[in-house]
């Protein structure tokens, strides 16, 4: 059996647009989201075990409802975390990409993806939406707590705010968008095929997923259409940048996670954190990019690419990359 990346191909696109109508979620299962059944109080909200400081002594001490309320807001931020990419990176570069911001984008089933996509991910947005608010009625969660822009978004954010040229903002927001885009199903399985938690949960992460198992192919006939297309100079650029965008989507949110133990009432919410930081290798919650390798290879550019896919094999110890440089180095540097 040919796996679906194998067929992507001129012909892909055009699939994609034609069986979109059948395919999208927003059109075959709005009605179990927003009629999802009763929810039981007492399964968890999020997998337990993707807590990074799920077995500290520190926390495992913790009263019973403390532990709760930390695992309700885990999968709040979950939630928050998947908003936050499609509002401020995804949507922004496909309304980029429908303006015809970049090279390549001109055939009509092009242009018809696009607009798909961009249709999907406002869906996704209400989806997660929906579910959260079910969450909040359900555990009695009145504040908005103020949670930070996930960790993928500070890195571009902060990049993208050094960029002396416009087109090096745009291709920031292209490479974030792709590599988001080909990889964000090893994020939503995280949840879609836990049993454990609020069948609801698994069920958005689940639907969800069946769009992007449609994206991913997207990005990668995309970028297949537009890299080809950009001057040496926007190729290097996006090569260079290529690795901080792998890290910065796959990281974990050391700067998120003080914050919901902290909201949880839970003492000595930074030094739990730091304890979890330093017994992580790569300080990644996601290795899995075999997806991106694939369209690097698809590119002709895997070598040039200075990411070390090896080392994120199951029992390796060597981090990929340093997971901070992003937020604190210069674009130019
Ligand atoms: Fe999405
Ligand atoms: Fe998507």
């Amino acid at each position: 059996m040919e796996d679906s990346h194998s067929s992507v191909g001129p012909g892909t696109l055009r699939r994609i647009a034609d069986t979109w109508p059948r395919r999208a979620t927003v059109r075959t299962d709005m009605d179990k989201v927003t009629d999802p059944g009763p929810y039981d109080p007492r399964l968890p909200d999020y997998p337990e075990h993707l807590l990074p400081f799920a077995a500290h002594p520190d926390y495992t001490a913790q009263s019973e409802d403390r532990r709760r309320h930390t695992n309700t807001l885990a999968w709040i931020a979950y939630n928050a975390r998947v908003i936050a990419a499609e509002e401020h990176v995804a949507n922004p570069t496909f309304t980029m990409l429908a303006h015809g911001r970049f090279p390549g984008v001109d055939r009509y089933e092009v242009k018809q993806v696009v607009q798909q996509s961009h249709v999907d991910e406002v869906w996704h947005t209400y989806m997660h939406m929906v579910a959260m608010q079910r969450t909040r009625e359900a555990r009695g969660i009145t504040a908005e707590a103020e949670i930070v822009q996930p960790v993928t978004n500070r890195r571009l954010f902060a990049l993208a705010d050094q960029c002396a040229e416009s087109w090096e903002r745009d291709l920031l927001f292209l490479l974030w968008t792709t590599v988001g885009e080909v990889s964000i199903n090893a994020f939503l399985d995280l949840l879609a095929g836990d049993r454990t938690i609020q069948p609801m949960h698994a069920l958005v992460a689940r639907l969800h997923a069946r769009d992007e198992a449609a994206h991913g192919p997207v990005l990668a006939e995309l970028m297949k259409e537009i890299f080809p297309r950009l001057d040496s100079r926007q190729q290097d650029f996006l090569i260079r940048w290529f690795p901080e965008a792998i890290t910065a989507f796959g990281a974990e949110d050391y700067d998120l996670w003080p914050q919901v133990l902290g909201l949880a009432k839970v003492p000595k919410a930074a030094d739990i954190v730091n304890d979890a930081r330093s017994a992580s290798d790569a300080g990644l919650m996601l290795t899995d990019f075999s997806t991106v390798r694939r369209l690097l290879r698809d590119l002709g550019i895997e070598g040039r690419v200075e990411f070390d896919f090896e080392a994120l094999r199951p029992g390796s110890s060597r981090a990929a990359g340093d997971a901070d440089t992003a937020e604190h180095a210069g674009v130019g540097a």
